[in-house]
């Protein structure tokens, strides 16, 4: 069993990646293929439902929307900089034209609550479920998101946290 971990104490670890190469974006095709999407756009809290709420914003023009409207659970894997070259690939390259677990050598271990794998290299792994994906209200959006077809701008993901555990043993 791999360790579980406290979704508070290793939030902090995320926040620290968030704004130096984004944290990674695990979600799954009906069929059971993976994909890997690097984001920048996450929050973590506290209030909800007794079970911590994750948050993320995804563009509908990426090939992960698809999955994520198909499969609505997803895993948010905490890289270490050590995977720096991994994490950059997933952030500029499509699973439409890439199988990118394969292509990185990242190792996808089965999640224990969602389908979705998580990332053995990740020391951290948020198994999340969507509540409802909601179109971002009109004040949030930067002038260049506003400026974009609602077809182009980000769905925001609301999800409940059903556990957060390491990648390896
Ligand atoms: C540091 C970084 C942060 C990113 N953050 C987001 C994000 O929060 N939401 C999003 O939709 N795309 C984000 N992207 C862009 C996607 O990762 C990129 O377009 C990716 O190739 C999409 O993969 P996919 O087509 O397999 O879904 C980010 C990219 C980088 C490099």
């Amino acid at each position: 069993m791999r360790r579980q971990l406290d979704p508070c104490q290793v939030a902090n670890l995320a926040y620290e990646r968030l704004n130096d190469g984004g944290v990674l974006v695990s979600c799954m095709e009906r069929s059971g293929r993976a994909n890997l999407i690097t984001v920048s756009w996450w929050l973590f809290g506290w209030f909800y439902h007794s079970r911590p709420i994750s948050v993320i914003a995804i563009r509908r023009d990426r090939f992960s929307h698809g999955l994520l409207e198909e499969v609505p659970e997803f895993v948010v894997s905490v890289p270490t900089a050590e995977i720096r070259a991994a994490v950059d690939f997933c952030g500029s390259r499509s699973g439409r034209d890439h199988d990118k677990f394969a292509e990185t050598g990242l190792t996808a271990v089965p999640s224990y609550h969602v389908a979705p794998p998580s990332v053995a290299q990740c020391p951290v792994n948020y198994e999340c479920r969507v509540y409802e994906g909601v179109h971002p209200p009109h004040g949030l959006l930067t002038p260049e998101h506003r400026a974009l077809p609602r077809d182009r701008q980000h769905t925001i993901y609301f999800a409940e946290v059903l556990g957060v555990y390491s990648g390896a043993e």
